[in-house]
């Protein structure tokens, strides 16, 4: 089925990334996350990192008690983090790859390459009731990896989209657009982030059969100029305008 409504997903991770700059309280994420909900965002996105470099521990349970948004964490496939997921129930976990040395999420997700490890911590997060979702490069493999580990959602690294330009920026919007037809098709509820901003956004939102974008940095980044909530209403906006 294909929804018209496209679902703003906000990463709030770098509104910690600024508070531990200081090793203070401010910018609380947790004041971001109701700043989200005014403006229209439809989820918050953390990613628990292993350095927990930008969201803690305690950040999740603060905003999962304040903000009536469904909460989307991001988290790599260890122990660890299934723990942590299964102590807070977010709504959904979407699972990451993750290296510590890297400034962002680079790839995606090895799933195809990766069945047997991850094939537990689906299983371990869908019994509890948490929409898994994986984020996987738009990957006709990657896609038949998840239909085989039972995965409700994909997320498309959007990246390799976003980092391009001219052809090869057509190119990688066809590959993102045929991966969510494919997705789709297979009963698998396609979704996509990464390096979006107002600029490139909108190819990305008009493709019909997606249903919900994670956008985090450019976000925050905008906030700076023009405030938080106008940032998000703005991307909102030309999300909307594209469908
Ligand atoms: N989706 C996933 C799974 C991510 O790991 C990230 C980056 O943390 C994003 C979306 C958001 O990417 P960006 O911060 O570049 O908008």
């Amino acid at each position: 089925m294909i929804s018209h409504r496209l679902r703003l997903g906000v990463n709030i991770d770098h509104v910690a990334t600024i508070r531990n700059a200081r090793g203070g309280d401010h910018p609380d994420p947790v004041r971001a996350a109701e700043v989200v909900a005014r403006a229209g965002g439809d989820g918050i996105t953390c990613h628990l990192r292993e350095d927990r470099r930008h969201i803690r521990d305690e950040d999740l349970a603060r905003i999962q008690a304040a903000s009536a948004l469904p909460l989307n964490l991001e988290m790599a496939a260890t122990e660890e983090m299934l723990e942590i997921a299964l102590r807070h129930r977010p709504h959904a976990a979407c699972i990451v790859p993750e290296r510590r040395e890297e400034r962002t999420t680079e790839g995606g997700l090895d799933a195809a390459g990766q069945h047997n490890r991850l094939a537990p911590v689906v299983a371990r997060l869908s019994d509890a009731g948490i929409r898994v979702s994986l984020f996987i490069a738009p990957d006709v493999r990657q896609i038949e990896a998840a239909m085989l580990l039972g995965a409700p959602v994909v997320e498309f690294h959007t990246g390799d989209y976003a980092h391009a330009e001219g052809e090869q920026q057509a190119a990688q919007l066809q590959r993102l657009s045929d991966m969510a037809a494919l997705a789709a098709k297979n009963g698998i509820e396609p979704h996509a982030g990464h390096g979006l901003t107002f600029d490139n956004v909108q190819p990305v939102a008009a493709i019909p059969q997606l249903a919900e974008l994670n956008i985090g940095h450019y976000l925050i980044g905008e906030a700076i100029f023009c405030g938080l909530e106008a940032s998000i209403m703005r991307m909102r906006e030309l999300m909307d305008l594209a469908r």
